[in-house]
């Protein structure tokens, strides 16, 4: 049997942290506590442990409703057309000749040809590769049926449009499941833009696990020593008002805000700010993507190493969330009240839930 190496990295912002090698001698298996970190992951070609099969029923909620990164600005130029899947919904995004960044079902309602396979941007608008057909993708209008002698372009031709803005250097679009109006914002992180704060640094990653599961990881305080070997960052403060939660640690050193479900900016004094989003490709599974900055102060090259601390750090989660299967209710301790009170708060998020959500105390 391999010796199992085990390092210590002492880091002075996120305290002592255990790094194991990955153990070749699990039949395949990672070997955890703590989990191996392995940046490998990452690698799109790169296998990973899937040992649940997970059918469409994993969890009792659907995709959520929010605000969620579709793009970054820079890779979406005036009259770029891209196609996306997300929100369980194959989408079209495409830019105005003016700037704009727009959203929009990828299927024409027409003859149901694929907007971004051929599609061409026009203005305001994006015209179909079958027929010609154009639509507006401010309000999801047909504007154009460009033969026929159309008199009236009939209502079912219109599509659905996506509200979609953009801020922090990325592209943002809302989703509702019901089609209703945004309930909240997405915030601006100010150091994004600060002569005094690097050049952001954006890191990207697909996971098979929900928004909320994923977001449930830091009110998970047991997880940080068995999953990551570091006792965590003790909070002092936990709060949520309406779709905003707060959790402050380490007397006032880190502050993590939530804006809805899977918009997060995390705050490490003197070292780094980051903004988390967590997409939903499906109701099982997200695309993340992290913007870091750091202060120049910090030294050369902080956000870097920030941005693959967090990294290697959420390496070691990922075999976790990906076998893992949702427990409803939980069985948790009294010292894990806040996961119970993390899944009440969700639940605004999701439409067609029935109730009020689990009530249940925790019982050891
Ligand atoms: S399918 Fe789009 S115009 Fe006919
Ligand atoms: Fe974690």
């Amino acid at each position: 049997m391999a010796e199992r190496r085990i390092n210590l990295i002492d880091s002075p912002e996120l305290g002592r942290v255990t790094a194991t090698e990955p153990n070749e001698d699990n039949g395949g298996l990672p070997a955890g506590l703590p989990m191996p970190r392995d940046p490998r992951l990452f690698d799109r070609d790169h296998p990973r442990v899937r040992v649940t099969r997970h059918g469409p029923d994993r969890y009792p909620f659907p995709v959520p409703n929010g605000w969620f990164i579709v793009a970054t600005s820079a890779e979406l130029r005036p009259g770029d057309v891209r196609a996306l899947h997300y929100f369980d919904r194959d989408l079209v995004l495409y830019r105005t000749e003016d700037g704009q960044p727009r959203l929009l079902d990828a299927h024409c309602t027409h003859l149901g040809a694929h907007l971004a396979v051929g599609g061409r941007v026009e203005g305001a608008c994006i015209r179909c590769p079958f027929h010609g057909w154009a639509f507006d993708g401010a309000d999801g209008r047909c504007t154009d049926i460009p033969y026929g002698d159309v008199k009236r372009i009939p209502p079912r031709a219109h599509t659905r449009a996506y509200p979609t803005l953009e801020r922090n250097h990325m592209i943002w679009a809302w989703y509702h499941a019901e089609g209703g109006e945004p309930f909240y914002d997405v915030p601006v992180v100010p150091e994004f833009d600060d002569p005094e704060w690097s050049d952001i640094e954006v890191r990207d990653f697909e996971v098979a696990v929900s928004a909320q599961d994923m977001a449930e990881n830091n009110v998970d305080f047991a997880h940080f020593r068995y999953v990551h070997g570091t006792e965590g960052i003790p909070e002092d403060e936990f709060f949520t008002d309406g779709c905003y939660k707060r959790a402050v640690g380490g007397g006032g050193t880190f502050v993590r805000e939530g804006f809805g479900l899977g918009l997060g900016v995390l705050r490490v004094k003197g070292y780094v700010t980051f903004l988390s989003s967590t997409t939903p490709i499906d109701a099982g599974s997200v695309h993340v993507r992290w913007i870091f900055t750091s202060p120049l102060s910090a030294g050369e090259g902080t956000v870097q190493q920030a941005a693959d601390a967090f990294m290697a750090g959420v390496s070691q989660d990922i075999p976790i969330w990906e076998n893992k299967v949702y427990r409803d209710p939980p069985v948790v301790t009294r010292a894990e009240k806040l996961i119970l009170e993390h899944r009440r708060w969700s639940r605004q998020f999701y439409s067609g839930l029935d109730d009020g959500g689990p009530d249940v105390a925790p019982e050891a």
